[in-house]
């Protein structure tokens, strides 16, 4: 059994999700479980920074260059904050700073900071971290991996499953029952989670807020359904699987043109976050319309999203008669279960496994992912785990 800290931080940009988690044996009878979890938020101004460098010409070589030390600090601390004693190892998954999609859909590069010699150099720990980057050179999107985890635990006796994260960007795992053997899970971004509506929140709320508590202010709005009808014809929704996007395309330029066209419709604040949070709803619930292998009996969600509850009553009225519920109500905590996903990640890499699966990348192959950097428990880890 190894003792691993996940660590990460999503498009939101809201802090740092960091697990400490005790993970066993090898697939198909890897056991995780999460002992504890804690988010460090970002100070202000660096969120504020960290959010200008996810734009185009919003940093320099020099801003990219200190942020990753800052932010490799910042991961750092948050996992001290959770360690305790013993721990092995740590998964970091840094910050996402860009996701570069070409025209195509082809993904051609993506970047995660946080610097992982700050990460090593302060806890004494092995990390690794830059997972997506091996992927997209197996000609993958880098993007989603969490199917992976969704494979390892939450796969139903005889149904299929949709398991939905919600964070900046939303992605779904399509997960077939563990009675069919022969059968592909499938996965990709679903399009915007909370990224819009954050954006919006802030802008409209003239920086007091940084998201809609619990979806209140869209549940005192009306959807304007025409409106709706519009936003989804976006083409991101239409493409194929496997795919990817990030906050270059679901912008916070996107939001403010969202919250001028509402206000031309006539439609009050309330309304606008409304109408957005039934954008996010109605993707989700679109994906799982349109593209499983075969109809899903329940949406098991997780990530920040899964609070909003205005979202959640749209998700439940849309995919009726699929149950919707939480990683949580699988023992799985929902604000942490990315941060499991990144330790289940490095101790598959150190365990010289692959951690990605073609289906869900679109990658020629299934790769070991990131990149090890040796801390000062290194010859002590590889001499008690090594098997020649
Ligand atoms: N109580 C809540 N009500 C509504 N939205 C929430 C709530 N708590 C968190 N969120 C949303 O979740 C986001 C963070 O989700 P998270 O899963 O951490 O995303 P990411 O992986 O992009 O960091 C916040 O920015 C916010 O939009
Ligand atoms: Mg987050």
């Amino acid at each position: 059994m190894l003792r691993v800290i996940g660590l990460l931080s999503g498009t939101s940009a809201d802090g740092i999700d960091a697990a400490l988690c005790e993970i066993d044996g090898a697939p198909p009878k890897l056991s995780a479980r999460i002992v504890r979890g804690q988010t460090l938020p970002y100070a202000p101004a660096l969120r504020e920074r960290i959010l200008a460098a996810m734009q185009a010409g919003g940093a320099d070589a020099q801003e990219m260059a200190v942020l990753n030390v800052e932010i490799g600090k910042s991961f750092a601390q948050a996992a001290r904050e959770v360690a305790g004693e013993d721990c092995d190892l740590i998964g970091s998954h840094g910050q996402t700073v860009w996701h570069q999609v070409e025209a195509d859909g082809r993904v051609t590069a993506t970047l995660q900071i946080g610097e992982a010699a700050e990460i090593a150099e302060r806890t004494g720990l092995t990390v690794v971290n830059n997972f997506r980057a091996r992927d997209v050179a197996a000609g993958g999107q880098g993007a989603p991996l969490v199917g992976y985890l969704d494979w390892l635990l939450l796969r139903h006796e005889s149904e299929w499953r949709a398991v939905q994260n919600i964070g900046g960007v939303g992605n779904v795992t399509f997960l077939p029952p563990l009675n069919a053997p022969g059968a592909r899970m499938m996965a990709f971004d679903t399009g915007p989670g909370n990224a819009l509506l954050d954006n919006l929140a802030a802008l409209m709320s003239n920086g007091r807020l940084s998201y809609d508590e619990d979806g209140a202010w869209a549940a005192q709005g009306r959807v304007d359904e025409g409106w709706l009808a519009e936003l989804m014809e976006h083409p991101y929704f239409r493409q194929p699987p496997p795919k990817t996007t990030g906050r270059e395309l679901f912008s916070p330029a996107m939001a403010a043109e969202l919250k001028l066209d509402g206000q031309r419709r006539g439609l009050d604040e309330a309304s606008v976050l409304a109408t957005v949070t039934a954008l996010t709803a109605e993707s989700i619930a679109a994906a799982c319309r349109n593209f499983p292998p075969a109809p899903v009996s329940e949406l098991i969600l997780a990530g920040g999203g899964r609070l909003n509850r205005t979202l959640v009553a749209m998700l439940r009225q849309w995919l009726t008669p699929a149950r919707v519920s939480v990683s949580d109500d699988y023992g799985i905590d929902g604000d942490f279960k990315e941060a499991l996903l990144f330790a289940v990640l490095a101790y598959e890499t150190w365990h010289n496994r692959i951690g990605s699966l073609p289906e869900q990348t679109g990658a020629a192959h299934g790769s070991v992912l990131g990149q090890i950097t040796p801390g000062a428990n290194y010859a002590a880890l590889l001499r008690r785990t090594w098997r020649p």
